[in-house]
This record gives C-alpha cells, sequence and structure tokens, in this order.
C-alpha cells in the first residue's frame, strides 16, 4: 500500500459502455485484462469496416507503445490503456491533425474530472506541474489513396503512486498531483465525451481553424522558449501556437552578415521533439 488510499479495481466493459455520454465514441468496447498494445489491436479493428467508433480498453499492455519508437509503460490498475478506432472520410493527409484533437479533448476532460490545471505540450502531451500525465499516439492506413482508418492510443497516468527510476523526472500521474485517486471510468466517459464533440467540429472543415485558439490557450510553451529536436539538427526558438494544420509556429533569430533576422518556422509534427529551454517542458 503506498502513501494515497489508492483504489485497485477493475476496468468492467458493461459498465463503462453504459457510462458513456456519446452519439458513436466508444459505445461498443473491446475490453482486454491484459493485451500487448491497444493500438495493435485497434489496427486489426480498423480494417474491417463497421468498427468506426470502438473503443479497445486495456487493463494492462505488456508491449505498449509511444511516439519515436518509445515503450509505453502500461502497468496493470491504475492507468486508462486506450484506443479509439476511427474511419472517417478524411483526406490522408488530414488524418495526423487528429491527434491535436484528441490532445484537447484529453486535457479539458483532465480538467473537468480533477480540477488539475493541466496543459498540452505540442502536438500531443499533457502535463501537470511540468511532468507528463498523458501521451497518444496516432497511427493510421490508406489504400488507394483513400484513408482506410485512423486509431487514436491514448495513455493516461492516473492513479499510479510511483514510477520506474527512469521515469521519475518526466512522468507523473493524476494521484501524485491532485493527492486523490479517481474514479478511471469517469475519466473514460469524459474524454470521450468531449472528443466526439471536438472530432464533428474538426469534420466539419477538416483543419483545426475553429480549435486552434482553444488549443493554444492551453499549450504549456506558448510564448516560451523552446528546443526543437529534429533527427540531425536543433535549434531553439519563442513557441508562438499552431495554426490551423497543427503546424506549430516557432519564431527563431538568425544571424545574416549585416545583423540578424527574424524568421517564422513551421515544426510538423512526427520525428520531432519539442522541449523547454531547460527540460522537458
Ligand atoms: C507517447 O509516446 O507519448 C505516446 C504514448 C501512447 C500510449 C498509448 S497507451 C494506449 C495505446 N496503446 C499503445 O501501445 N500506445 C497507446
Amino acid at each position: 500500500m503506498g502513501e494515497y488510499n489508492n483504489q485497485h479495481y477493475q476496468l468492467d466493459q458493461t459498465i463503462i459502455e453504459k457510462r458513456m455520454e456519446t452519439k458513436y465514441f466508444a459505445k461498443r468496447i473491446q475490453y482486454y485484462s491484459e493485451v500487448d498494445s491497444t493500438n495493435r489491436i485497434a489496427k486489426e479493428l480498423g480494417k474491417v469496416p463497421g468498427n468506426h467508433g470502438v473503443l479497445v480498453l486495456a487493463e494492462q499492455q505488456n508491449a505498449g507503445r509511444g511516439r519515436l519508437g518509445r515503450n509505453w509503460n502500461s502497468p496493470s490498475g491504475n492507468g486508462i490503456w486506450m484506443t479509439l478506432v476511427l474511419q472517417p472520410n478524411l483526406h490522408p493527409g488530414h488524418a495526423s491533425m487528429l491527434t491535436i484533437v484528441a490532445a484537447l479533448a484529453v486535457n479539458n476532460a483532465i480538467r473537468n474530472i480533477t480540477g488539475l490545471d493541466s496543459f498540452i505540450k505540442w502536438p500531443n502531451d499533457i502535463v501537470v506541474n511540468g511532468k507528463k500525465v498523458c501521451g497518444i499516439l496516432t497511427e493510421m492506413n490508406t489504400i488507394n489513396e483513400k484513408l482506410e482508418y485512423a486509431i487514436i492510443g491514448i495513455g493516461v497516468n492516473v492513479n499510479q503512486d510511483n514510477f520506474p527510476e527512469e521515469l521519475k523526472d518526466t512522468a507523473t500521474s493524476i494521484l501524485l498531483e491532485g493527492k486523490r485517486s479517481i474514479d478511471r471510468i469517469d475519466l473514460i466517459a469524459d474524454i470521450m465525451k468531449h472528443f466526439e464533440f471536438y472530432y464533428d467540429v474538426f469534420l466539419k472543415t477538416e483543419n483545426l481553424i475553429k480549435l486552434k485558439d482553444l488549443y493554444n490557450e492551453n499549450l504549456v510553451n506558448l510564448n516560451r522558449q523552446v528546443r526543437i529536436l529534429e533527427k540531425d539538427m536543433e535549434y531553439a526558438g519563442i513557441a508562438l501556437g499552431i495554426n490551423e494544420t497543427g503546424v506549430l509556429l516557432v519564431k527563431t533569430v538568425e544571424t545574416v552578415e549585416d545583423g540578424e533576422i527574424t524568421i517564422i518556422k513551421g515544426v510538423v509534427s512526427g520525428e520531432v521533439s519539442v522541449r523547454g529551454i531547460y527540460g522537458y517542458v
């Protein structure tokens, strides 16, 4: 037993389905007590027509996957490890914006359910007090230039009271920051509700024109110095927020022969990390 009165209970598929306040997201839930990765299962489901909105949920993942080929620590009993299957009629080039839509939804739900001041770290981490409580991994497949599926994997550290040594500096949980454990089902239901709402807004224009201001208001790095780590180069600048396609605009200053010029660079998510000047945020 840790420092906190941490409730250990199993997630229950039928109870969760009944608690959803959505029209079509997570009306069907595929639950596993243990699985390698909910993203892997969701990809299988994505190939089968009629699975739009199915949520894959696991109590534990033994091969949870993160961005940039990293592992995702997914212990049993205290996190939310879930992947939403989407089969939208969407231009494949626009599907990566779903990650931004998901981040907005998770951040809103965390604030709503826990009262914590969570923020978004571009493109799709959610942080509380400078440490990560949630990561999102979106994957997709196209057939003949048409989007077959997009799957949105969401991992939230909810009721963990400690982390492996190598994660301690950058990861935290809602329990550790809020000093109380919360009902994971409340949070799952609220994430799905917000996600469906913002998704419908996004689909109308297939861009973030209606959502970018809200996203930027919740951006932890807004108007702060950031370092952009690309595959073979690194540079610093001031984060100005996203534009309507989800690109992060960064103001950089470059030295030229007769002085300095200011350049606004667009950072596209993918093989890129954004860090604060001194650390993770
Ligand atoms: C990141 O690196 O920040 C993304 C982490 C995404 C983790 C979630 S947990 C549920 C889903 N299944 C996975 O294997 N990964 C995602």
